[in-house]
This record gives structure tokens, sequence and C-alpha cells, in this order.
């Protein structure tokens, strides 16, 4: 992609400050930084999906990395058995085992070479669904979308940013973000658009997108586990059921543990140059009810039951 040509684009989109960049830019009818804006324009152009591919998808902090976390451990049970001391999810953050196809592969005008890829090929992306190429509607790819109660996803998002923004863009205040959240402008966002795209195509084709929810998988980490595994195409069997492998899996891959292991506590750059301590904030449920005011909540309610309304999910 010539400068030229992407700088030209990027005038010509509407745009906002940013909250990691200084701008931020509505790109085919979602908020996105330029970097993402140039992968996503390369992945819709170059990424082919294949039948077997496995396609995780999130909103940022909905819980992207722990989703990452339980789909390896799935995937590559047999392989590694979670109680094995070098399995890969206790040396190497969740993000480096399952790529982002908007900040890994396709990053930085990459072109990939995928064919060499073992299959299945685990991937991730924040992309909404309407953008993906489409290969990915079109070939027996799986999804699975990880959704988050807004509240939360807005706490989480918050928190990060405050921890990762450049010092140089200057404060950014909970009010102001909460502002931009509820105008739908986020990273990825409108939120509620998101999450309507990928729930809509679960409802018509439940064999081709699974859609979990942050709070579910909190509760009743195994029973979702054993959905999502045999949506994969990785069910479960009695035997491993008996042996405990689901709720070894589920611990292996819990809050607790993982924000502990070392790559996660010191490591950095498993994504893009950040500390990989700042993926591990709380990970709990309902953190909202202690920096949003009631006129927050008030508000965000009103909006997500509207833009909800007749869709049957709700939170
Ligand atoms: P909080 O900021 O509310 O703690 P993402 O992975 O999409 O970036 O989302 C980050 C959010 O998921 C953070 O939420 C983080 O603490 C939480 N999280 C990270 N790992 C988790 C895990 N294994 N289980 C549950 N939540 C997790």
């Amino acid at each position: 992609l010539s400068t030229e040509f992407f700088d030209e684009l990027l005038s010509s989109l509407p745009k906002e400050k940013g909250q990691r960049t200084p701008d931020i830019f509505l790109y085919q009818g979602f908020w996105c930084q330029p970097k993402e804006i140039q992968a996503i324009i390369s992945i819709q152009k170059h990424y082919t999906a294949e039948g077997t591919d496995l396609i995780l998808a999130t909103i940022p902090k909905s819980g992207t990395t722990w989703l990452k976390a339980l789909s390896f451990a799935i995937v590559n049970r047999k392989q590694f058995y979670h109680s094995q001391k070098d399995h890969p999810l206790l040396t190497s953050n969740p993000h480096e085992l399952v790529p982002f196809l908007e900040y890994k592969l396709f990053a930085d005008n990459q072109i990939p070479d995928m064919s060499s890829f073992p299959r299945p090929r685990l991937l991730a992306t924040h992309m909404p669904l309407g953008a993906m190429p489409d290969s990915v509607r079109n070939s027996r790819c799986k999804l699975v979308y990880l959704v988050r109660n807004p509240f939360d996803t807005f706490v989480s998002i918050y928190h990060f940013i405050d921890k990762i923004r450049p010092k140089a863009l200057g404060p950014f205040s909970l009010e102001e973000a909460f502002d931009m959240y509820c105008r739908g402008v986020i990273g990825f966002g409108p939120y509620w658009e998101h999450m309507l795209g990928y729930w809509l195509e679960s409802l018509r084709n439940p064999h081709k997108v699974l859609f979990l929810k942050y709070e579910e998988m909190k509760e009743n980490t195994s029973f979702e586990l054993k959905k999502m595994a045999e949506f994969l195409g990785y069910p479960f069997s009695r035997e491993e059921e008996e042996d405990g492998v689901v709720e070894g899996i589920a611990k292996m891959c819990s809050f607790e543990h993982l924000k502990d292991l070392e790559v996660n506590k010191m490591g950095k750059g498993a994504i893009v140059n950040f500390e990989n301590k700042h993926l591990f904030r709380k990970g709990g449920v309902g953190d909202w009810v202690n920096h949003l005011t009631p006129l927050m909540v008030e508000r965000l309610t009103n909006i997500m039951e509207q833009k909800l309304a007749c869709s049957g999910l709700s939170f």
C-alpha cells in the first residue's frame, strides 16, 4: 500500500481524538488506528480463509487472552497435556501462541506465508464480522466470539489505555473516555455493532459462529469449555472428562494461574510493544460498580437496551 494512497485515504475518513494514537478513524463503519486500517486492508486483500481455520473474535478487553489460552489448550491437548511441565502456555503468553491477523500476521505491511502453518490454523482478530474477507463467510472455517458486558469492558479498556497510553498524548479522563465509548468511539467499535454482527450470525448459522459470554465462562468454565471443544471439532471424550481434563484446562488457563507466570509478569511484546502484565488486571465480573456513577450506568444501560432491542441479546 503506497504511503500517498494511504495518507489520502486517512484524510478522507471521519476522525476523533485517539486513545493510543493522536487520531482514530472511522473505516468501513468502525473505529481504528492507522496501523490497524493498513493491516485490515491487507487482510481483506490477502487472507484467504480455509475450511479448517478456527478464528477467535473479540473486541479489545473482552477476554481475548483467556479465549486464546483456552482454545490453544483444547486444540493442542493431544500434543500438550494440560499438566505437562513444558506446556507452551507456561512459558508463552497466549497472544504468542494464537496470533492476531491484524497485529501480528498482517502487521506492518507484511503478507505472511501461511501455507506452512500447521492445520488447523488457530487465528484471532478484533475485526467486525462484516469486515472479514469473503472467504471467511464462504469457507467452512469457524468463528468463536467472546462478548463481555459493556460496563466491565469499558472499565477494562480505560485502565489498559491509562497504562499504555504514550505520555506525549496527555491525560485522558474517565469521563471523556466514557463519553466516547457511549458514542461508539472505541477501537473496533461501536461495541454494540461489533457484538450484534457476530450474534446475529450465530443465530443464523450456529455451526459457523459460537457466541460465548465472559460472565458465563466465569460462572461455569467447564460447561462452556465443553461447548467450545465440541464446536471446534475437538470434543472431550468420556475418559477425558472422567480424568478431569476439562477442569485441568480450565485451571491452567485461569486468570489466577496465568497472571502469576513469569512470562506474564515480566514478559513484553506478546501483542505489540507493551508489558504482558497489563493484559491481566482483575479478571472478574462487576468491577464497573467501583468506577461508574449512577448517571453513567443509566446512560449506557439505555444505549445498550436501545441498540440491542429485539435482538435477543442482553446483559
Ligand atoms: P480486567 O481489566 O477487567 O481485569 P483482553 O484479553 O481482551 O485484552 O481482555 C483483558 C481482560 O481480561 C482484563 O480484564 C483481564 O484481567 C482479563 N483476563 C485476562 N486473562 C484472563 C483469564 N485467564 N481469565 C479471565 N479474565 C482474564
